[in-house]
């Protein structure tokens, strides 16, 4: 007989005393009085897993984050106990976990400092409405502690402070602090004592970070469903965190096509044809490289994916090659809504072969989307991707599309609360069959997946590219990003930077947004600024809704055509130290935006800068936020610092007024760097590259630079046929000397460096090249002179 129908709070529940301990190899069981397990794993010396359950039972271990590529072993791995605690030592760290509550504690080896210990630790609370648990961590704020990270959030760099939720949202005219957005990255880097670590919590439910918000002392992390599942990745340098991070939720796959870091053009929308090639002519006429064009939703007929309108379009083919003749990369945008239409092939083949998602009772998941009512594929199941893989045979074999941008792929449904799919939605999720609440933050991964192993199928032996809005930790493997639907504001320029290196930090790096707005218009005197910020960030598009007028670089007069076309000529100059750094990314995971916190964490003054970034690995890069700048201050990091404009030197280690007119912009080169540069081409591939520019900045002292180059597209590179150059200088009072190392089977065509050498203090006696003595006679003001690109070693002897 049941008397009590209300519900039974149990509130937070802990786990009690440990009372059996078992280990496997490197995975350590302890289970608790009250039948919690946690399964604490060595992943690496640095690298730990906590995973926990309240029922002694674990799900199977899946994850779309962490890729099976990831390192696994560890030099040293020691177990101990006492009376209290058991202790796990590896070669990097020392956890220490409680026995009488299972709460733990991990320090470096190095000096046993304390880098991370539970508050309360591990607990939940049942979920009675939804079954499982809602599982937290609540972990003690260090003295002095700071936190970075977590995805695409447009807020400041440092997190200390705020809360925030994961929950891949569309979220048209976001504004500054708007939480969750596009992205679900539950990944966050800490600091305190100049060690840095790491915090990936891989759990695909709606997930809450706050970071000493509610309490001042407490950072903790929780998720509406699933495991408290979560890795702990220790430094102490924060780019080896973030680097340790990317090794285990990946690295793209392989290289961009170089084209891909040039500049892109896009617009809701280029139709038809005409409009398409009135652009890119114009883009030729006046001489702005480019290298890609948009189609948005417009070129489909009646927005259905995989289809043309041939009103508009009358022969896509032949328009794709022409535009591919005059130097463009077409690129058309692909929706996961496909319209329910009972003629439309892609529909019927969905239905047919039952791809599409289904609510928990049965009926198909309805939902409006540009097309009208749709039914979406359930991008979580293998057999479906394969299948949309499939699709992209004519679009990219047959007419020859070379880049693939997926959109609105959160799920974004219109006109309905949450503006995305009901919680009940079915996925099959890699066969652990849920509901949406726990694949929504990868469901547009999923379709990103499945679009890039489509076009890298079709696009053999070319690379394929990528872009999408929505994203989970692990997309970067298969795509680039943007940054969804910002404003033309001055306030989302600065955002769209804290978002750039934000994403950057968190293992995303091929990261851009919408240049100059999405939604608005900007001024020119903005769009100049901002074009002048994008240049420098790994995707660089310029995309706007249109519905407010025009965003092409000519249409704010010819100060702002000519400013943006000396800003987008420097990043062409500029790509084959894009490219490299690209190349330490996707081997190394080193990050290709570095906020002043990543480059230099000794120093407490970068812990709480926004604007200042270092791009790539050697130029430092402040944006000009403000109308009617003329220059601002800025901080500039220790060590000495080149004006860019002038090659002035600087002592940084302060902040400093930069001049910067409408026209320039606050960048700095550190001493000692290399830059390689490239001519200015209208587009990658215009130019046969016959000299490789190598500017040289002297700094007293040794420092290396590294260039890399390949064929710029295919995958030839990846069997070794890959040219890198590691150049190494050495300057001294009355010396420098540049050596050269050089790995790699791929011949580039050029045969001579041009070397210019900025920063001498001392007048060149003579040069030296391989013990043959060159001819210097010509040398007046600027040192600049030819050398064979195989030489190994160089000497500038002073007089
Ligand atoms: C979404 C996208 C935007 C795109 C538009 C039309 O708003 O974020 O970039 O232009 O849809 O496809």
């Amino acid at each position: 007989m049941i008397l009590n129908t209300e519900l039974e709070y149990k509130g937070d529940l802990f786990p009690s005393k440990i009372v059996f301990y078992k280990k496997h190899v490197n995975v350590l069981y302890f289970k608790s009085e009250n039948g919690v397990v946690l399964q604490l794993t060595i992943e690496r010396d640095s690298v730990l897993r906590f995973r926990y359950s309240t029922t002694g039972m674990f799900e199977k271990d899946f994850s779309y984050g962490v890729t099976m590529h990831a390192s696994k072993g560890y030099n040293h791995l020691e177990i101990t106990e006492d009376d209290n605690k058991y202790i796990i030592t590896t070669s990097k760290l020392i956890c220490h976990i409680s026995k009488l509550d299972m709460r733990k504690s991990i320090f470096n080896v190095k000096d046993n400092t304390l880098l991370s210990a539970d508050e309360i630790g591990f607990h939940w609370e049942e979920s009675y409405e939804m079954g499982g648990d809602i599982v937290k961590m609540s972990l003690k704020s260090q003295q002095g502690e700071n936190y970075y990270g977590l995805g695409d959030k447009p807020v400041d760099n440092n997190l200390k402070g705020k809360r925030f939720q994961n929950w891949v949202t569309d979220s048209f005219a976001y504004v500054r602090g708007t939480d969750p957005i596009y992205k679900a990255i539950p990944f966050y880097t800490a600091i305190h004592n100049n060690l840095s670590y790491g915090v990936f919590f891989d759990n695909t439910f709606r997930t809450y970070f706050d970071f000493c918000h509610e309490r001042r002392n407490i950072t903790s992390f929780w998720a509406e469903g699933g495991e408290m599942n979560y890795y702990f990745i220790y430094g102490p340098e924060m780019t080896e965190v973030v680097s340790n991070y990317t090794d285990l939720t990946g690295r793209p796959q392989h290289m961009p096509p170089l084209w891909a870091l040039g500049f892109h053009q896009c617009k809701w929308s280029y139709y038809p044809e005409s409009n398409v090639k009135e652009i890119t002519s114009k883009f030729r006429k006046l001489q702005i490289p480019c290298d890609a064009i948009y189609l948005d939703i417009d070129y489909m007929e009646g927005f259905r994916c995989f289809t043309w309108n041939r009103e508009y379009f009358p022969d896509p083919k032949r328009m794709v090659k022409e535009l591919a003749d005059d130097g463009f990369k077409t690129i058309a945008i692909i929706d996961p809504g496909i319209k329910i239409d009972h003629e439309y092939s892609v529909f019927k083949e969905g239905l047919e072969k039952d791809y599409f998602c289904k609510r928990a009772d049965g009926p198909y998941m309805k939902g409006k989307v540009w097309p009208g009512e749709c039914y979406f594929p359930d991008f979580t199941k293998p057999e479906v991707r394969e299948w949309w893989s499939e699709l992209f045979k004519e679009l990219i074999e047959d007419i020859g599309i070379a880049g693939v941008w997926n959109d609105m792929n959160e799920p974004a449904i219109m006109d309905v609360p949450g503006k995305t799919f009901p919680d009940d939605v079915r996925h099959d999720y890699d066969g652990n069959r849920c509901s949406h609440r726990k694949a929504h933050n990868v469901y547009g991964m999923q379709m990103a997946r499945a679009t890039y192993h489509g076009l890298k199928k079709f696009s053999y032996p070319k690379r394929p590219f990528v872009i999408t809005r929505s994203a989970y930790s692990g997309t970067q493997r298969y795509t680039s990003t943007w940054t969804g639907d910002n404003v033309a504001t001055w306030d989302h320029l600065s955002i769209a930077n804290l978002q750039a290196q934000r994403m950057s930090m968190s293992g995303f790096s091929f990261a851009g947004s919408d240049i100059g707005g999405f939604a608005e218009q900007p001024n020119g005197e903005l769009f100049a600024r901002w074009i002048q910020l994008g240049v420098f960030h790994p995707f660089c598009r310029v995309h706007s809704s249109g519905d407010h007028g025009d965003q092409e670089p000519w249409v704010f007069g010819k100060t702002v055509t000519d400013i943006v076309r000396k800003f987008i000529e420097i990043r062409y100059t500029l790509l084959p130290y894009l490219y490299t750094s690209f190349w330490r990314y996707t081997n190394e995971g080193i990050p290709i935006l570095k906020s002043l916190v990543l480059f230099d964490q000794e120093d407490a003054n970068t812990h709480y800068r926004n604007d200042e970034f270092i791009f790539g690995e050697k130029i430092l890069v402040c944006p000009i936020l403000e109308p009617n700048s003329k220059g601002r201050r800025m901080y500039l990091p220790k060590g000495k610092w080149y004006n860019f404009w002038n090659q002035i030197i600087v002592e940084g280690g302060e902040e400093v007024w930069v001049d910067a007119d409408i026209d320039s912009l606050p960048i700095f080169v550190k001493e000692g760097a290399i830059i390689p540069k490239y001519p200015i081409q209208q587009y990658v591939g215009e130019k046969i590259i016959d000299e490789l520019e190598l500017d040289v900045y002297y700094k007293l002292g040794k420092e290396s630079s590294e260039v890399y180059e390949d064929s710029q597209d295919g995958y030839d590179y990846k069997k070794g046929r890959y040219s890198l150059r590691n150049f190494t200088q050495v300057g001294k009072e009355k010396s420098l000397t540049i050596r050269q190392f050089k790995s790699g089977k791929f011949i580039t065509n050029y045969n001579t460096f041009k070397f210019n050498i900025y920063g001498l203090p001392f007048k060149i006696d003579k040069i030296v090249v391989d013990n043959e003595e060159i001819d210097i006679s010509k040398i007046n003001g600027v040192i600049t002179f030819e050398v064979v690109k195989e030489f190994r070693e160089l000497y500038i002897i002073a007089k």
